[in-house]
């Protein structure tokens, strides 16, 4: 069986979704770069082994890396989840896991890269907004896109509202993508995502919608 390992930073939602999906695989351990990190609980209340590196009890970003990479490495996982990992991760550590390692981000990348995606989504007053798994590559939410899944601006938003809007997508799209991992179905390949046995997308997203 596969096995795949969940870093998170926090509250931990889409760690949850990915382990209450029946994934075609075994998660060997939620690790977090926080020791309070609440998806830390819910982990363990599954029954998963979970792992807290604290970054700051270590002198430098390649110090920490390297602790991180010798835990996952022991795990030998296929596949490493990123959810909600507030840590940048240096070269060595993206290059040693390339082609197996993914991340979730709430944005339609390449727009809104790096924190604070609804607020800068709700600035620019664009009026369609989601959520983009993608490989990870050195360059800072820049790796080959997988799958993205869009939701409206409603009038009167403000990041909350449209946070929520987009995790709610986050939680379904997440899964989905993993899974084809697991599956076989999708890997890194001259740079580029390849899935095999594509479902078509159909229909498009009016906002506003039509009259
Ligand atoms: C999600 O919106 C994720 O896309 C972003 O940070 C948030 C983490 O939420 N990187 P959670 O910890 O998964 O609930």
């Amino acid at each position: 069986m596969k096995r795949y390992v969940i870093l998170i930073s926090g509250r931990g939602s889409n760690m949850e979704s990915l382990l209450d999906a029946g994934l075609p695989g075994e998660c060997a351990a939620v690790i977090s770069n926080r020791p309070d990190a609440a998806g830390l609980e819910s982990a363990a209340a599954r029954g998963v082994a979970t792992v807290a590196i604290d970054h700051r009890g270590f002198a430098s970003r390649e110090d920490f890396d390297a602790a991180l990479a010798a835990e996952i490495d022991r795990r030998a996982p296929d596949l490493v989840l990123l959810a909600g990992f507030m840590r940048i991760l240096g070269d060595d550590f993206v290059r040693r896991f390339e082609g197996r390692l993914l991340n979730i981000h709430p944005s339609l990348l390449p727009l809104f890269p790096g924190v604070k995606t609804h607020a800068q989504a709700l600035a620019a007053g664009v009026r369609v907004h989601g959520c983009t798994v993608h490989f990870v590559t050195p360059a800072l939410d820049g790796g080959p896109i997988i799958a993205q899944a869009a939701v409206p601006v409603q009038a009167g938003d403000d990041a909350a509202t449209l946070a929520a809007r987009v995790l709610a997508e986050e939680h379904r799209l997440y899964p989905r993508v993993a899974r084809w991992f697991l599956d076989g179905r999708l890997q890194l390949l001259d740079g580029r995502a390849c899935l095999l046995h594509e479902p078509a997308a159909t229909g498009a997203l009016h906002v506003p919608a039509a009259d």
